[in-house]
């Protein structure tokens, strides 16, 4: 019998990577996820790759009754990985409460489930955001958190000390909260990605739809930076390995194998990329060559940040395997999908 795993914000991008994964490692895949950010054809993609069309409910997990009710009706959830979240950092600025109440009462609900309908673990999507701008590079999880430049990167910290305090206060929950750096790509099949909707903040989907022609010109913040080449540095790693890390992560607790009943670990390459690299690294990839100019800083950025994988390396066996061309020739595949270009 297959071992039940529920997957929120299952049809967004990380999401339904990790979806394909958890099914071609024999999981059972429930999916719970509004439809704020995705689409449920996201669903018959998955099919396409897997031949298996996970369980779906659409419904707010926000709402602590509607969550209640779905798992009073599905039994026997071995585990949870929870991707349902808002996330655009720009966004949270300008709506701090959404992003506190959406990011922040999901976890809530769902923690009050799992202690209520003795669901034991629960895999957390945070993020290297909760590092701020560090003092030392490469960041171990022992870095200090700081306070984030976002209201975003805040419900992350907040969340991943929920999360902490709750299992502290209920221990027979058992938690990890993985720290993604910055996931970028594809799965090589191109039938599901990152969805583009409306003008991109990050950088990748913003080089990919400059290379489609739907953008005029990248523009690159900053090149005064403390770098080699004067452009900001960051970790990118391909969401299959990213969605790949999950599975053992889930695999980890399941079979009781964690040290802790809450454990962190940063999830990256290892490897700091500069925004110049990234655009040379796209035209050398793909042939394609990028349109762009070297514009002022974007507030809120930090300088430089990649990851300390030493932990995740030797704890939980796990390493990204693709490289930065495969990784950018599958975003580059995933756009010429979206857009129909051959
Ligand atoms: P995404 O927006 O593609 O996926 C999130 C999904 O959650 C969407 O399908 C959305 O519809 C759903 N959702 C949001 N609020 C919900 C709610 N209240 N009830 C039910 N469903 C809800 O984002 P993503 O890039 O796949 O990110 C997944 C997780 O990883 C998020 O928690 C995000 O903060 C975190 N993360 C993302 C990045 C990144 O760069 N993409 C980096 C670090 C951490
Ligand atoms: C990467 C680099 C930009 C766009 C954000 C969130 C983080 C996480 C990942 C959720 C930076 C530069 C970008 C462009 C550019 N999301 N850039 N031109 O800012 O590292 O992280 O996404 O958890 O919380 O903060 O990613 O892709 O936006 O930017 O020059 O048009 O590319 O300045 O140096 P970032 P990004």
């Amino acid at each position: 019998m297959s071992k039940k795993i529920l997957v929120t914000g299952g049809t967004g991008y990380i999401g339904s990577h990790t979806v394909v994964e958890l099914q071609e490692s024999g999981y059972e895949v429930l999916v719970v996820d509004n439809l704020s950010n995705s689409s449920i054809e996201v669903l018959d993609s998955i099919e396409k790759i897997t031949g298996i069309k996970p369980y779906f409910e659409q419904f707010d997990l926000a709402d602590q009754k509607k969550t209640d009710d779905f798992f009073q009706r599905n039994s026997g959830i071995e585990a949870i990985i929870h991707f349902a979240a808002s996330k655009a950092v720009g966004e949270s600025v300008e709506k701090p409460l959404l992003y506190y109440r959406n990011n922040l009462v999901t976890m809530m609900n769902l923690l009050e489930c799992q202690i209520k309908y003795g669901v034991r673990n629960i895999v957390f999507s945070s993020s290297c955001t909760v590092y701020g701008q560090p003092n030392k590079l490469p960041v171990t999880e022992e870095t200090p958190r700081k306070d984030a430049e976002s209201p975003y990167g805040n419900t992350k910290r907040v969340n991943e000390d929920i999360l902490h305090d709750t299992i502290f206060a209920n221990p027979q929950l058992c938690g990890i909260a993985l720290r993604y750096f910055n996931p970028v790509g594809a799965h090589p099949s191109a039938l599901i990605g990152e969805l583009p909707l409306g003008v991109p903040q990050n950088l990748v989907p913003f080089i990919t739809q400059t290379a489609a022609g739907i953008r005029e010109e990248l523009k690159v913040f900053g090149d005064d930076y403390d770098t080699p080449d004067g452009s900001a540095i960051r970790d990118y790693i391909h969401v299959v390995d990213l969605a790949k890390a999950h599975v053992v992560a889930i695999k980890r607790l399941l079979n009781g194998d964690n040290k802790k009943n809450y454990e962190v670990f940063n999830l990256g390459t290892g490897n700091g990329v500069s925004v110049l690299e990234m655009v040379k690294g796209f035209e050398k990839a793909t042939g394609v060559k990028l349109n762009y100019k070297i514009v002022g800083r974007r507030a809120g950025d930090i300088e430089k940040i990649w990851a300390d994988t030493t932990f995740a390396n030797q704890e939980l066996g796990w390493k990204a395997e693709k490289n930065l061309e495969e990784t950018l020739s599958s975003a580059w595949k995933w756009e010429k999908h979206v857009r129909g270009i051959k």
